[in-house]
Formats: structure tokens, sequence, C-alpha cells
């Protein structure tokens, strides 16, 4: 299975699906291409490390954003894909875009959603005194963190919590859940 992952910032969840394809630990899946948005993503630096071709595509270079999606898809299909992994992407993607890759591409979002879709997750959960949080791993469609969930991990709410290490608790949780889906999804184990 070949996967193309788009970041956009720090790139933790890749650094996990780079650890487990390292450890032959994703089933088939191989990571073929990594593209950011961000010149600055740490992410890309990762992917080098790991001789995974990076490519940076600005929507800032383009004159619209249906230009910029369109030429995103041009790039990516140049590298026959099986699964399209948003990771830590943080652009809404068009319609156009979302049909192209139909059942093909997969997000992480940090929250038990249909909870929480959308930013600020952590400091929503804290300010409602929710007692667990979490992250859930979905199909993407046109409608923003709303497609079919496929699996979600739980996350317990401590009382000293802050943004902060909430964060850092839930993104220590995607870091096992994102790459065991991806593996899943490769053997087969969960449909498309
Ligand atoms: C992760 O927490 C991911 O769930 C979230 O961004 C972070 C990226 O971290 N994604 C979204 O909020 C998507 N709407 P990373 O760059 O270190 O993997």
């Amino acid at each position: 299975m070949r996967i193309v992952c788009l970041i956009s910032g720090g790139g933790t969840n890749l650094k996990a699906l780079i650890d487990w394809q390292a450890n032959d630990l994703l089933g088939g899946a191989r990571i073929v291409a990594v593209i950011s948005n961000t010149a600055a993503a740490l992410g890309l630096e990762r992917a080098d490390n790991a001789e995974i071709p990076t490519k940076v595509l600005s929507h800032h270079d383009f004159p619209n954003r249906s230009a910029f999606d369109h030429a995103l898809i041009e790039f990516i299909d140049t590298y026959e894909p099986d699964l399209i992994v948003l990771a830590g992407f943080m652009l809404v993607l068009s319609k156009d875009f979302v049909t192209h890759y139909d059942r093909r591409l997969i997000n992480i979002h940090p929250s038990l959603l249909p909870k929480y879709k959308g930013l600020n997750t952590h400091k929503r959960a804290l300010e409602a005194g929710d007692n667990y949080t979490g992250a859930t791993v979905h199909w993407v469609t046109s409608e923003v963190d709303a497609g079919d969930i496929i699996r979600q991990v739980e996350v317990p709410i401590m009382g000293e919590d802050t943004e902060e290490t909430l964060k850092a608790r839930v993104l220590d949780a995607e870091h096992t859940l994102y790459p065991s889906v991806i593996r899943d999804l490769s053997l087969g184990l969960i449909e498309c």
C-alpha cells in the first residue's frame, strides 16, 4: 500500500509512522512521499532523515485554493498512492480534492469526534470539565471532521491538566492509533 503523507508542522505523527515502517510494523504500507504546505515543517526534516522524498507546495504560491488543490492532486498522483494520510495537515481541502480521493483519504483529529470538530479541541475539553478526551482517525469527506470514524482512542483528563499537558498525552496516544489503523488498512482488516 503506497502512502502519501500531507503535513503542516511538527510531524510527530509522521515520525511515528516512519518508526513503525522502519521496524516492519506497518504491514505492507510504505510512505512514498511527504508533502508540506509550509517550508518550516519539522516533519520535512524527519522525512529527509528517513530518505523519503519531500515536497513543499504552498497555497500562497497559487492564485486561489482551487488552483492549489488541483496542483496538489497532480503532484500526489505522480506517486500513484493507494492512501493519502493527513498527519497534522492544517488546511481544509476542497470538495474536488476530497471527491478525487474518495475512501483513499484519512485524517487524525485530536478529540473524540463528533465532539469538538475544528480547532482548540483540548481547550474546549478542559473548559467543558470533561473527564476524558481522545483522538479519532476518520475518512475525510467534504464536511470538516465529519467523515465515517475508523477508530478512536480515549485519553483521561487529569485535574491538574493544562492545554499543553493534555495535548502531549493525546499526541502520545495518536502515535499508536494512527500507525495501527494504517497497518490494519494495509492488511485488509479495515474495510475501505
Ligand atoms: C495532531 O494532534 C493532530 O491530531 C492534529 O494536529 C496535530 C499534529 O501534530 N490535527 C488536527 O488538528 C487536524 N484538524 P503532528 O504534526 O506533531 O503530527
